[in-house]
């Protein structure tokens, strides 16, 4: 009996010495450790040999059943190990290989979260050229040449009539120009001014909104911005509209909200006012729409627009428009 597992013992190492790939290593398992092995075989032998030499031989045959086991162990890893460069297997050691997950630019998630609140009210999305013609960016707006108003917007020109759009108003007129009213618009996208400092990049984002239908209000406009207001910073946020000026609607208003930075109390921020402007509006002049065959007598509309830059700024409290713009992972990692 002795003999007999010292035999199986010497076979076994033999055979585990040769082993070279995923195939010989099941096979050296189904040998050994299988349901049929030499072992089992040797243990039901056991109970047929003399009483006084069972536990020995017991002992002996678990031990030797044990050292091949952990030999096989040893060898199946690194048979695996050897392999794992070419291939062969896997080695399941490594650590894993993590994945860098991108994430939208800040302006980007603002940007969609305002077209999202206008589209869950019905407004339509509509895009335009960013290289626009001084028609749509000014004329068409009811601002003729030499008029002062163009000295407000440092444009970028191309030649005489084209040019880099100051505003998303061009859409007003481009949209109108070919569908009639009823309509239900927001225009996204970039726009372009000569002017850099912490308040102004040269390429920021605007998003141009406006509604054409028969009988519309001031009230309306009120209303919508409101809601816009509300869902975008909070329910309880103070709103002022105060008079202004625009070529292209009449009256004219620009939209503050309190001071989110100081609760309204008045601070740096909101040059101690305790408001904050976030767009212009108003309702669209006549001159525009006769500029594009509407009549004035029968349709009315407003038109707002209003800066996505400006408005992540006071949402997430950055005091520096330009750090948009810098690339800093650093500062892109926080949004
Ligand atoms: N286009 C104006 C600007 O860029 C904003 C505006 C849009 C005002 C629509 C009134 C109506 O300053």
């Amino acid at each position: 009996m002795e003999e007999a597992l010292q035999q199986l013992k010497g076979d076994a190492l033999a055979d585990l010495d040769v082993l070279k790939n995923a195939d010989d290593i099941e096979q050296f398992r189904i040998k050994y450790f299988g349901r049929k092995s030499p072992f089992s075989g040797l243990m039901r032998e056991l109970g047929k040999v003399a009483k006084d030499d069972r536990p020995r031989l017991g002992q002996l045959a678990n031990s030797i059943k044990k050292d091949l086991q952990d030999l096989f162990d040893e060898k199946r890893r690194s048979l695996v190990a050897a392999h794992s460069g070419d291939g062969d297997g896997v080695d399941l050691s490594l650590p894993g290989r993590t994945q860098a997950n991108g994430k939208l630019h800040p302006v980007t998630q603002i940007m969609e979260e305002v077209c999202g609140i206008f589209e869950g009210l019905g407004f339509t999305v509509a895009e335009g050229p960013d290289i626009e013609t001084d028609f749509y960016n000014f004329e068409a707006l009811n601002i003729p040449p030499h008029h002062p108003a163009r000295d407000m917007h440092d444009t970028f020109y191309v030649d005489d009539s084209i040019l880099l759009r100051t505003h998303t108003s061009p859409m007003q007129a481009r949209v109108m120009e070919t569908q009639e009213p009823p309509l239900k618009v927001i225009a996204p996208g970039k726009v372009y001014r000569c002017d850099s400092d912490i308040t102004h990049t040269p390429m920021f984002h605007q998003v141009e909104g406006f509604l054409v239908d028969k009988k519309v209000s001031f009230a309306d406009l009120k209303g919508v911005l409101s809601v816009f207001i509300a869902k975008m910073f909070d329910d309880s946020i103070p709103i002022r509209f105060r008079p202004s000026f625009f070529p292209f609607t009449e009256p004219s208003a620009e939209v503050d909200i309190g001071c989110v930075m100081c609760g309204s109390k008045g601070c740096r921020v909101c040059k101690q006012t305790g408001w904050l402007e976030i767009l212009g509006a108003g309702m669209i002049d006549p001159e525009v729409f006769k500029k594009v065959n509407y009549d004035p007598d029968v349709y009315s509309g407003f038109a707002f627009g209003l800066g996505i830059e400006r408005i992540a700024m006071l949402k997430y409290g950055i005091n520096d428009i330009r750090l948009y713009y810098e690339n800093d992972l650093r500062f892109l990692r926080q949004f």
